[in-house]
């Protein structure tokens, strides 16, 4: 059929994909929907619950939530993800449309009564929350002005059978779309899809000016089955596993939704946002329904999290590949969220680039707050190794840039109330040019043995000053005491003596 493989890129075959690769957790007894939050609170592992509540439904859990799942669902290493989510950005895409009867996801379609949110598996996710939350939604409506798909992730609060609440407040390509609905006093269509390849949320959380079904075509390097949807003209991914499709009503920001354990992990305050009603529910005969994670202690550990990092990672290389030149690594830790610090390891060609990618940094990402620019030999996964550069290789007073007055991502508790946040850099780089000039800026590192072999210690220093490494290669020695015996002599007879950098040399004196 249209030789398109609708399961190559199904939920159901990437967990089997995580299983193999020895990343997946099946809790394969019945389960209590009051128990998977438990379960996927810091647990580093994805998670299959299979026989969920009373219905006995198959659902996923932290499929997104580490480096290496995203790197598997891109069939590459960890090293390699951000230069092939890099490459696959620019493939031409390829969309297929698909008729209802191909597409598995409509396999089963519910409607009327018979599309009852509260027949599928939604849990409480944090105690406080306002509700049960649907959390791995992800959006595709049309915007009536362009024509153009797009999609994002955003989470539902069940009010009932057949509506939801749904958190528009951040500025967002859709909301600007809904709020020229409201001023037209005109409803959105919009269809939700529920169990999804980690490909599709990574296109979800990304923003892109053009038609977001494209992007996911690219990302995903492969052609595009999408379906129309059964109650409006939305087109969707045919090889999903739940698709909830309705419409946001034209009444606006009028209903309460929150709280919500957010992705800085706080909760976020009660919010007045939009209502979401129901029209449809399909979905594949043995559809998995999927959750995921957000907020609290264990965010390096949350969908969230690690969707944001690649997200702002691949953001960031592309405005940094502007700024300066030789960026050799970019990292949002996923334990500040994903975005709110950004660790920059670049090579400086002149002084001052470091404060240029600071710079460049503050203004291409709302929500980044920190900057750290180190060295290119700094590793900037390693948290061990930015604390050492913190520590040895920045002054506060010469080397930190605070600004103050940007936009804000208001969740952040630090704000108590301001409108704006503060950004602050930190020049973890060696002064410009000193780097290896000098000893005391030199890296330790086990020895090589890679000089000049030479027939004596003698004809050795005789062609220049040496390491007493240098004068271990130059005997090719294994050992190294019977060079300090050599020396020791050389040293009696008045014939050795050393210079600044500890390097000895014959007396010629
Ligand atoms: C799991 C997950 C849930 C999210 N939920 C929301 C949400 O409820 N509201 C929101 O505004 N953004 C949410 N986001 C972020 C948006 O999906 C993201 O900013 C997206 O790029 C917005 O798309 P758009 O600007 O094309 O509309 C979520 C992201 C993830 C990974």
């Amino acid at each position: 059929m249209n030789g398109i493989d609708f399961d190559r890129f199904r939920l159901r075959r990437f967990l089997q994909t995580l299983r193999e690769a020895g990343q997946l957790e099946v809790q394969d007894g019945p389960l209590d929907l009051v128990d998977i939050a438990a379960v996927l609170e810091g647990n580093g592992m994805a998670v299959l619950f299979q026989k969920v509540g009373p219905e006995g439904w198959d659902l996923a859990g932290n499929v997104a939530a580490s480096r290496q799942r995203l790197a598997l669902a891109f069939g590459t290493t960890v090293d390699g993800l951000v230069p092939e989510v890099q490459r696959r950005l620019g493939l031409v895409p390829e969309i297929v449309e698909v008729s209802r009867a191909q597409a598995p996801v409509q396999q089963i379609v519910l409607t009327g009564d018979e599309a009852d949110l509260t027949t599928l598996p939604v849990h409480l996710q944090h105690g406080l929350d306002g509700g049960l939350y649907i959390s791995s939604s992800t959006d595709f409506t049309v915007d009536p002005a362009t024509g153009r798909t797009n999609i994002g992730m955003r989470r539902l609060m069940l009010r009932g059978r057949r509506e939801t609440g749904i958190d528009l407040v951040a500025p967002s390509d859709l909301r600007a779309i809904y709020e020229a609905c409201v001023r037209l006093g005109e409803r959105l269509p919009l269809s939700f899809v529920v169990g999804s390849h980690p490909i599709d949320h990574v296109a979800s959380t990304m923003r892109f000016a053009g038609d977001e079904l494209e992007l996911l075509a690219s990302l995903r390097a492969a052609p595009l089955p999408v379906v129309k949807c059964i109650t409006n003209d939305v087109r969707v991914p045919a090889d999903s596993e739940w698709v909830i499709e309705g419409y946001l009503d034209e009444r606006g920001w009028v209903e309460a939704e929150g709280p919500y354990g957010e992705f800085l992990g706080y909760y976020g305050i009660v919010k007045q946002n939009p209502v979401f009603h129901v029209t449809a529910i399909t979905r594949r005969h043995d559809a998995v329904f999927q959750t995921s994670t957000i907020g609290g202690y264990h965010l390096d550990c949350t969908d969230t999290a690690q969707l944001g990092s690649l997200r702002t990672e691949v953001t960031l290389r592309r405005a940094l590949e502007v700024a300066v030149r030789e960026v050799t690594a970019v990292h949002a830790t996923t334990s500040s969220g994903g975005s709110f610090n950004v660790r920059v390891a670049l090579r400086q060609r002149v002084p001052g680039e470091a404060r240029n990618a600071i710079a460049a940094v503050f203004a291409s990402l709302v929500n980044v707050k920190h900057v750290f620019v180190v060295d290119p030999d700094i590793d900037v996964f390693s948290d061990a190794q930015m604390d050492w550069a913190l520590a040895t290789r920045f002054q506060a007073d010469r080397d930190l840039v605070v600004q103050s007055g940007f936009r804000a991502m208001p969740l952040d508790p630090s704000l108590v109330g301001a409108a704006t946040t503060a950004k602050a850099g930190f020049d973890l780089t060696l002064p410009f040019g000193s780097a290896g000039q000098t000893l005391d800026t030199l890296v330790p590192e086990p020895p090589r043995f890679d000089s000049s072999r030479f027939p004596s210690v003698d004809v050795a220093l005789a062609d220049g000053p040496k390491t007493f490494e240098a004068l271990m290669a130059a005997l090719g020695s294994r050992d190294g005491r019977e060079v300090v015996l050599i020396l020791e002599a050389l040293r009696s007879a008045g014939r050795l003596t050393r210079d600044l950098d500890g390097r000895y040399m014959l007396d010629r004196a």
